[in-house]
């Protein structure tokens, strides 16, 4: 397992649609190791594949906080049913850092997607799973969590990131 670089706005590759993955093999294994590695250090709790710099339609997530580490995987995701109320809930994003903002996003989701063994899977989320896929699911798209925000404070908050790259 290795550490990757997290890509920041305003790296262009975070603006690339993700490509669905063929086969779920060793290869990408090592990648989504990598990912969830990479993921733990930062620390965050979501990442998708594109935010390292691979366009391919992979997250890694672990919502257990401080009890044992729960990874999930996440291969070619689908929101398959979306509940029409929907909840504000404040994200930040690896790729944003620093940056927190209130984006509202349906309450619910049902979602497929294939796991690490290659397997099939549909099921519900709701609260801060619901938002964390949602989320993720947005970077296979090229879309960030303060592109559902006003230009004001989209354009702010890449700049306040370009500032703490040139000072780090
Ligand atoms: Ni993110």
């Amino acid at each position: 397992m290795a550490l990757r670089e997290i890509r920041v706005v305003p790296d262009p590759v975070l603006k690339q649609k993700s490509l669905r993955v063929d086969a779920v093999d060793d290869e990408l294994r090592a990648l989504m190791d990598d990912m969830l590695e990479t993921m733990y250090a930062a620390p965050g709790i979501g990442l998708a594949a594109v935010q390292v710099g691979v366009p391919k339609r992979v997250i890694v997530m672990d919502l257990s906080r401080d009890e044992p580490n729960d990874p999930r995987y996440f291969i070619n995701p689908e929101i398959i049913w979306r509940s029409e109320e929907t909840h504000p809930q404040e994200e930040g994003c690896l790729s944003v850092p620093d940056i927190y903002d209130e984006v509202e996003r349906p309450a619910k989701v049902r979602i497929r997607y294939l796991n690490y063994h290659g397997e099939t899977v549909e099921e519900e989320a709701e609260g801060l799973f619901a938002v964390c896929i949602q989320h993720e699911m947005d970077h296979l798209e090229g879309v960030l969590f303060i592109d559902h925000l006003s230009r004001l404070k989209r354009e702010q908050a890449v700049k306040k990131v370009k500032k703490q790259v040139r000072a780090a």
